[in-house]
């Protein structure tokens, strides 16, 4: 076969991507009242439709899953409705898109709990550092509260509602956030699970949550539409683990039972290694997963074309140069400048930093 590149079409389970350039999830909080998405939304993704996968920006499977302002959800009516306003908006413009299924767990704060109750994790452990953006400025964390064992069906139960819910929304797929030091993530990891029933303990323990919600999600959707994005050398949100190799690596190798549609990992930069982030051999974590690979962080288009020719991984997520190049794949394609990325807009706010960075005019074709 010849050596991949980012313009070979791939197969990611049952959809066939034209090309390997993924949009990564980029939470950016422009949801409108009731965390709906807007129609401004439906412009944004529309504009992007020619990656070979949109993954949306993480959402809400339920109230008790929120935990920042402005962020989307799929637990209403009303939440659907807007989607489908995007998804019929990306598809007219030839693209496909995955919505990521979110549950923020110890990241949240009682001002978005129903009745102001406490966050849930599978531990009472509060984050070490860092403080939560609320509806009236950044807040120290609370200890959450543990779920019971009996909840955890409930948990379970949400993402399935969650991912039926994003059937009907038109989307071609979804993506399980099981990365960042959010609900599921924190299950994995030992520096934030210390359960003593099935749910805790050694990693097979700890990975029960991830399996069973990948089958619930599964069953909705059949797991060739269904992706799980995860984060191993990662420390953001004050996540730890005495061993993410082995953690990883189990999670990784028990997945391959579903035949999922793709499994994406946030690999580690140098930078991030010099700020804490803990190193974690892709190669290694790469011969565990048997499907579909997507990676992401810090890639340009000469690492991310390296990287396919090596065969690290089957395609390559953008995230902040698809914020600045809604045409990323073509200025990839002409070798084109990129637009420069402005950090001020990244969350909030409307069009500006959103929807007004510029594609590029028409090409002249001199033959
Ligand atoms: C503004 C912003 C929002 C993000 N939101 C999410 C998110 O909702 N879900 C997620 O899994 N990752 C999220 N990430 C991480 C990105 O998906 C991606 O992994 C990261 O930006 C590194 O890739 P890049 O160097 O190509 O930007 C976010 C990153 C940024 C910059």
């Amino acid at each position: 076969m010849n050596t991949p590149n980012l313009f070979t079409p791939v197969r990611l389970g049952a959809m066939e991507a034209p090309n390997r350039i993924v949009m990564a999830p980029l939470t950016r909080m422009r949801a409108g009242p009731g965390r709906v998405p807007t129609p401004l939304m439906a412009e944004y993704y529309a504009q992007r439709a020619a990656a070979g996968l949109i993954v949306s920006e993480a959402v809400a499977i339920s109230q008790q899953g929120t935990g920042c302002p402005n962020t989307p959800g799929i637990y209403t009516a009303a939440q659907v409705a807007g989607w489908q306003r995007v998804t019929e908006a990306v598809h007219q413009a030839g693209g496909r898109i995955f919505l990521q299924l979110w549950h923020m767990g110890r990241i949240s704060h009682p001002s978005f709990q129903l009745d102001g109750g406490l966050p849930v994790a599978p531990s009472a452990i509060a984050p070490r550092t860092g403080q939560v953006l609320t509806e009236n400025g950044m807040q120290p964390y609370v200890t959450p509260r543990a779920l019971k064992k009996e909840e955890l069906p409930g948990i379970v139960a949400q993402y399935a509602a969650g991912a039926e819910r994003a059937k009907t929304a038109g989307f071609d797929g979804v993506e399980i956030h099981n990365a960042n030091g959010y609900l599921l993530d924190q299950f994995l990891r030992d520096g934030t699970n210390q359960r003593k029933d099935e749910y805790g303990g050694p990693v097979r323990n700890r990975a029960r949550l991830t399996l069973e919600v990948t089958d619930a999600v599964a069953q909705v959707w059949g797991a060739d539409h269904v992706g799980i994005r995860f984060s191993p050398g990662g420390v953001f949100n004050d996540m730890h683990d005495s061993n993410p190799l082995a953690t990883f690596s189990h999670v990784l190798h028990e997945l391959n039972r579903f035949k999922l549609a793709y499994a994406h990992l946030i690999v580690s930069t140098k930078d991030d290694l010099e700020h804490g982030a803990v190193p974690v051999p892709l190669a290694a974590l790469r011969k565990e997963f048997h499907g579909p690979l997507i990676i992401a962080n810090g890639f340009t288009y000469a690492t991310a074309t390296q990287g396919l020719a090596e065969d690290m991984a089957d395609a390559v997520a953008f995230g902040r140069l698809f914020i600045a190049n809604p045409d990323l794949p073509e200025r990839f394609r002409l070798n084109a400048p990129l637009n420069a990325l402005e950090e001020a807009t990244l969350y909030g706010g409307a069009k500006k930093g959103y929807t007004d960075y510029p594609a590029m005019g028409p090409q002249l074709v001199i033959r």
